[in-house]
């Protein structure tokens, strides 16, 4: 039997608890730490998921040799400090989305990783979805031709996370929903299109709904109570043009709140057909023998995407494939979101 790979949870949070779910399902994996600054949750979750050890102090996880890769899921802001002093001890880094606030912070963590010789894997859980894979290797055999748009939508009604708490704070967050949620379907859409040179934005976001706090009217809200005498300085909805060279166009909408129902899917439109990613449906609007044809793509549509996520994050680590999606992915993605808050911000067109 191989040696299982011992795994340091970093931030026992809603994500943390999703990744020990997940790795308590891998034979590869055993989790061996974890880590928060709040004593109480760590004990709690620790208890929960049945690890051994524990800290308070990331640093003091990261000196324990036995620690061979750690989750970092703690929020955005310490994304590039924990991965970066990670790769200093020596760990390989499964990193969360959104990978850090700025892609200036995202070339940082690229030279850590390059010197410490270890691997990155970010957290772009989406493509392990039955959905997006089945649509990758459609598109990959040519079955959509040419793409030329992409329509990105993620709108939900009312849905902020912790209102006044670190996801509505700009120093901490980097941003609102643009760079919580559009992260993944900006990953998707190019990753299923294999247009990865995004080169021009023109992009408007706004803050609608965070302010004054108490005005938001909500049926739930995750990531803890809201806090009244938080910040909310952060985008709400985001809409803008992004440009490949002059060989494709993506056009998206996010919203963590607006008055419109919620949707959410990915629309890649090619010459030879157009397919939707979301909701379930996969069905290529086409034409065959010379007939307007509809072809609906059979998927598996059971599968846990974290388990498969973090499955192949440990196959990576013992030679046996790639990370599921790549250090230098994230970084178009930062670049990407870097360029959509600068046009919003100066009202033009912007390189990205
Ligand atoms: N892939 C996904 O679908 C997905 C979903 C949710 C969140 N996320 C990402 O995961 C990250 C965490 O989000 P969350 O919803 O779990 O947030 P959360 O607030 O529920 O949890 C974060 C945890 O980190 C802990 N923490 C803060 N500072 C720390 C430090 N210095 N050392 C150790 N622990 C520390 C907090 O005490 C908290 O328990 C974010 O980057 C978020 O964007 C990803």
């Amino acid at each position: 039997m191989s040696k299982k790979i011992k795994i340091g949870i970093i931030g026992a949070g809603s994500i943390g608890s999703v990744h020990a779910n997940a790795y308590a399902t891998l034979a590869d994996a055993e989790l061996y730490a974890l880590c928060d600054i709040l004593p109480e949750r760590l004990a709690e979750k620790a208890a929960l998921h049945n690890i051994g050890k524990t800290y308070e102090n990331y640093e003091d996880l990261l000196a324990d040799p036995q620690i061979e890769a750690v989750s970092v899921c703690v929020p955005n802001h310490l994304h590039a400090p924990i991965a970066i002093a990670a790769f200093k001890a020596g760990k390989h880094v499964m990193l969360e989305k959104p990978m850090t606030l700025n892609a200036k912070l995202g070339e940082d963590i690229l030279a850590a990783r390059d010197q410490a010789g270890k691997l990155l894997q970010m957290g772009m859980v989406w493509r392990q979805t039955p959905e997006a894979e089945v649509v990758k290797q459609a598109v990959d055999a040519g079955r959509l031709g040419e793409i030329y748009q992409i329509r990105v939508k993620l709108i939900r009604r009312r849905g902020i996370p912790g209102m006044g708490g670190w996801f509505t704070t700009k120093a901490m967050s980097g941003g609102g929903g643009l760079i919580d949620i559009a992260v993944h379907f900006l990953d998707l859409a190019m990753w299923t299109s294999g247009l990865w040179e995004p080169s021009k934005v023109s992009a408007k976001t706004y803050a609608k709904f965070g302010s004054p706090m108490k005005d938001y009217k909500y049926v739930n809200m995750w990531a803890g109570p809201p806090n009244y005498d938080g910040v909310f300085d952060v985008d709400d909805y985001a809409t803008g043009l992004v440009r490949f060279g002059d060989k494709a166009t993506l056009v998206f909408e996010v919203a963590w709140a607006c008055n419109a129902e919620p949707e959410s899917y990915i629309e890649l439109l090619g010459d030879k057909g157009g397919v939707k990613v979301g909701m379930g449906d996969t069905t290529i609007l086409t034409e065959v023998d010379g007939y307007i044809a509809d072809v609906k793509l059979d998927y598996k549509a059971e599968r846990d995407r974290f388990a498969a996520e973090l499955d192949k994050f440990l196959l990576a680590i013992q030679g046996k494939g790639e990370v599921a999606a790549s250090g230098e992915e994230g970084l178009v993605t930062m670049r990407l979101l870097d360029a959509i808050y600068k046009s919003s911000e100066e009202n033009a067109e912007v390189e990205v």
